[in-house]
């Protein structure tokens, strides 16, 4: 098994000292840095722009895993993609031209990514998966970190890891929200390659290593 990626979400972090954080999670192992962007409309919550992505880039090497929890994504991509985004995941909830929108991506130069809410059928995917370089699974609903893990999760991470494996799709298998070392052993055996924790990394009480070393230790297990 390839190892695993872990992606710290700065949602969570301390934006008075982004930068120092960020390097913490770049010491302590993290693969990627994990970037929520949020509208106000598709979810409740206001966060980031491209902005603040030009921003991480100027940060860190780090690939910059840009998670887009927007209405009309289409509009913003080339924005996000200049500003130097590695992935851009799409809501499949958002996408009438899902198809369409992750060949825009992937023609701006950058990783395709689609995203489920939790309450979405796995099926809705069904038309796109091979187009997909990245797949993302929500286990909380979309909007805040710091929300319990919806353990059905577990399940639909199966099932997508099934369904990739038998289009022979090499996409990473992704997992966000309420993702913690008790739980990141049994996503990992589900079939997740790449796990997003905001709270379990920046929120960890022994700090930002100790949060990504915990996870790993857990995912490893
Ligand atoms: C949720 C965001 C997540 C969030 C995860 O809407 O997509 O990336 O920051 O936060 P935790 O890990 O605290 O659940
Ligand atoms: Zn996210």
């Amino acid at each position: 098994m390839t190892s695993a990626i872990i992606a710290p979400s700065i949602l969570s972090a301390d934006f008075a000292k982004l930068g120092e954080e960020i390097h913490a999670c770049e010491s302590g192992g993290a693969d990627w840095i994990h970037i929520d962007v949020m509208d106000g409309h598709f979810v409740p919550n206001i966060t980031m722009g491209p902005f603040i992505v030009e921003t991480c880039k100027r940060i860190t090497r780090l690939p910059l895993d840009v998670h887009l929890m927007i209405e009309q994504p289409e509009r913003h991509l080339d924005a996000f993609a200049n500003a130097g985004a590695t992935t851009l995941t799409v809501h499949v909830e958002t996408c009438p031209h899902l198809h369409r929108t992750l060949q825009q991506i992937k023609s701006l130069g950058c990783k395709a990514g689609v995203v489920l809410n939790p309450g979405t059928p796995l099926g809705s995917l069904e038309a796109v998966l091979g187009e997909a370089d990245l797949v993302l699974v929500m286990s909380v609903n979309p909007g805040f970190s710091g929300q319990a893990f919806i353990p059905q999760s577990v399940a639909r991470v199966a099932e997508i890891r099934r369904r990739l494996d038998a289009i022979g799709s090499s996409a990473w298998l992704e997992v966000d929200g309420g993702v913690t070392a008790e739980n990141a052993g049994r996503l990992r055996k589900a079939g997740a390659t790449a796990f997003v924790a905001a709270t379990a990394v920046f929120k960890y009480p022994q700090g930002i290593a100790e949060g990504i070393r915990a996870l790993r230790n857990a995912i490893n297990k």
